[in-house]
C-alpha cells in the first residue's frame, strides 16, 4: 500500500470542502469519478465520510491502481469500485467506458501540477461530457493566477515542477476558466486551502 504523507494531511480539509459544495445533493445517491487518484487515501476517505457517494478511483499507473485495491481490502469500504485505467490527457470515449451525463462530481486533486497541458484540456473536455447538468468538475492544486505566481515559494515549485518534467508546472487559473468555458462548464468558486492550495469549482451549465 502506498503512503503519501501530504495526502495524510489534506484529506479532511478536502473532506469538509467536498461536504459543504455537496449539502443540497444528500441523501441523493451520487456518482463521483476521480481522476490521478494516487495512493488510494483520499478517495478511501471520502468514500467513509460521504457514504450517499459511490466512488470510482481511476489513475493512469499500475502502481496506484493496485495500491487502491489495497485500501479498498483493508478498509472494507463498500462504496469505493475497483480503481480503473484513466488517461484523463485521452478523449473521453477512452475514460474506462463512462457514458455522457453519468457522473455528479469529477475530482482532480494534485493532478493539474503533474501532467500536461494536454491533461488539462482533457480533463476539462472529459468534464464537459461526463458531468450530468449542474455536476461538478473539483480541482484542487497551486494555482499561477493570470500569469503570475506568489508567492516565492510557489515560483520554486514551479520551478521544480519543470525541472521534473518541462511539460508540468502550476496551472493558471484564467486558463483553466477559459477551457471551461469552452467545454459547458463555469468557475463558481475559488477557496483558499492551506499552503496556498486551492481548490477551483467548476459546475456544468
Ligand atoms: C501528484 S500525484 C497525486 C495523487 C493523489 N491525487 C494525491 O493528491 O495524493 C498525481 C497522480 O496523477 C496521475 N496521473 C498523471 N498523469 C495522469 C493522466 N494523464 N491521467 C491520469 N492520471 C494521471 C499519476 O499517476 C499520479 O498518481
Amino acid at each position: 500500500m502506498l503512503l503519501s504523507p501530504r495526502a495524510e494531511r489534506n484529506w479532511e480539509d478536502l473532506c469538509s470542502v467536498l461536504e459543504e459544495v455537496l449539502e443540497d445533493q444528500s441523501p441523493r445517491q451520487l456518482f463521483a469519478l476521480e481522476l490521478g487518484s494516487g495512493t488510494g487515501q483520499h478517495v478511501i476517505r471520502f468514500a467513509q465520510k460521504m457514504p450517499f457517494v459511490t466512488w470510482q478511483p481511476s489513475d493512469i499507473k499500475e502502481e496506484s491502481r493496485e495500491s487502491i485495491m489495497e485500501y479498498i481490502a483493508a478498509t472494507h469500504v463498500k462504496n469505493v469500485l475497483q480503481p480503473v485505467h484513466l488517461d484523463a490527457s485521452a478523449g473521453w470515449e477512452e475514460w474506462a467506458a463512462l457514458s455522457r451525463n453519468s457522473c455528479d462530481i469529477i475530482i482532480a486533486i494534485n493532478l493539474l501540477q503533474y501532467s500536461s497541458f494536454k491533461t488539462a484540456q482533457g480533463v476539462f473536455n472529459g468534464s464537459g461530457q461526463l458531468l450530468e447538468q449542474n455536476g461538478l468538475l473539483i480541482t484542487y492544486a497551486v494555482y499561477a493566477i493570470n500569469g503570475t505566481i506568489t508567492p516565492s515559494c510557489n515560483e520554486h515549485l514551479d520551478a521544480e515542477l519543470r525541472q521534473m518534467n518541462p511539460e508540468w508546472g502550476l496551472p493558471d487559473v484564467d486558463v483553466l476558466r477559459q477551457l471551461a468555458y469552452g467545454n459547458g462548464l463555469r468557475m463558481e468558486r475559488m477557496i483558499e486551502m492551506e499552503e496556498y492550495y486551492k481548490c477551483l469549482i467548476f459546475r456544468k451549465l
